[in-house]
């Protein structure tokens, strides 16, 4: 679905990726975890072109999205969904024109029909009752989760979620958690995670990625990182008070 090939990109003089390769499946909650600074972030955005890569290749659906034209890339950033980093909602608008915006802008549903999809995601994140209300009032973990009503309403193939739970207290967190993997579940969503949330990591990612110094460190299943040998890993597990094999149990499903 999504494939990076040898990607390499340098930013205000550093190698931030350093020839990077690797394949996301279809229907997949992808997880990529790592320190701050790493380019994790920077590795969502090559994902819908706001970052090209320096060197390499990334392609959607087998198409590169370097070379599309621009009518191509319009097409393709159409099947995402972003939750960028920080929400970014509008200040100026209601959460409810927040999430009708994407379905105002690119398609020419009707005005009841766009009502009624905005009324349904935002009963999915738990916000119905905050459709009126102004960003500025309501809490941080509610706006993430318009960000999140935003990213999904025109019913994207691929949903990237740059730190969903990062600020949010530990219920709310594991919240937006299982949305995504309802989400999955109901509709075999691609979905592409950044987190510094390990223990969100462990029990959404189907594959974990940990990138570091410009390159997947690991990339494996949960169990996989538990049981990684890798020191550099056992240290980044480490420092979320995981400690090695078994002291988390992957949530049965
Ligand atoms: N547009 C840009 N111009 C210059 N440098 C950039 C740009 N975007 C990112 N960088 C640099 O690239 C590196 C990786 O940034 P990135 O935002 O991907 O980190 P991150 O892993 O998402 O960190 P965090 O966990 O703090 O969000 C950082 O050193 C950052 O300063
Ligand atoms: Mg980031």
């Amino acid at each position: 679905m999504i494939k990076f090939d040898n990607v390499t990109k340098t930013l205000g003089g550093k190698a931030v990726l350093a020839g990077l390769s690797f394949e996301i499946k279809k229907g997949e909650t992808f997880v990529i975890v790592g320190p701050s600074g790493t380019g994790k972030s920077v590795t969502l955005k090559h994902m819908v072109r706001l970052l090209t890569p320096d060197e390499g290749d990334v392609y959607v659906d087998g198409e590169n999205i370097s070379t599309a034209s621009g009518h191509e890339l319009e097409h393709l950033r159409e099947r995402f969904g972003y939750l960028f980093q920080g929400g970014a909602l509008l200040a100026w608008m209601s959460i409810a024109e927040n999430v009708a915006l994407p379905l105002l802008e690119k398609t020419d549903m009707a005005c009841e029909k766009i009502d009624e999809r905005v009324h349904n995601v935002l009963e999915m994140v738990g916000l119905a009752d905050d459709a009126n209300k102004q960003p500025s009032e309501i809490s941080g973990g509610m706006r993430k989760r318009a960000g999140l009503a935003r990213a999904i309403v025109r019913d994207p193939d691929i949903v990237l979620y740059d730190e969903p739970t990062s600020g949010l207290d530990p219920v709310t967190a594991r919240t937006i958690d299982s949305l995504i993997e309802r989400m999955q579940q109901e509709t075999n969503i691609t979905s592409v995670v950044v987190t510094h949330d390990l223990h969100s990591a462990l029990s959404i990612g189907n594959r974990i990625a940990l990138l570091q110094g410009g390159n997947f460190l690991q990339v494996g299943t949960a169990e996989d990182f538990l049981n990684s040998e890798n020191e550099e890993v056992q240290a980044f597990l480490e420092s979320q008070f995981i400690t090695k094999r078994g002291s988390w149990e992957r949530k049965q499903k």
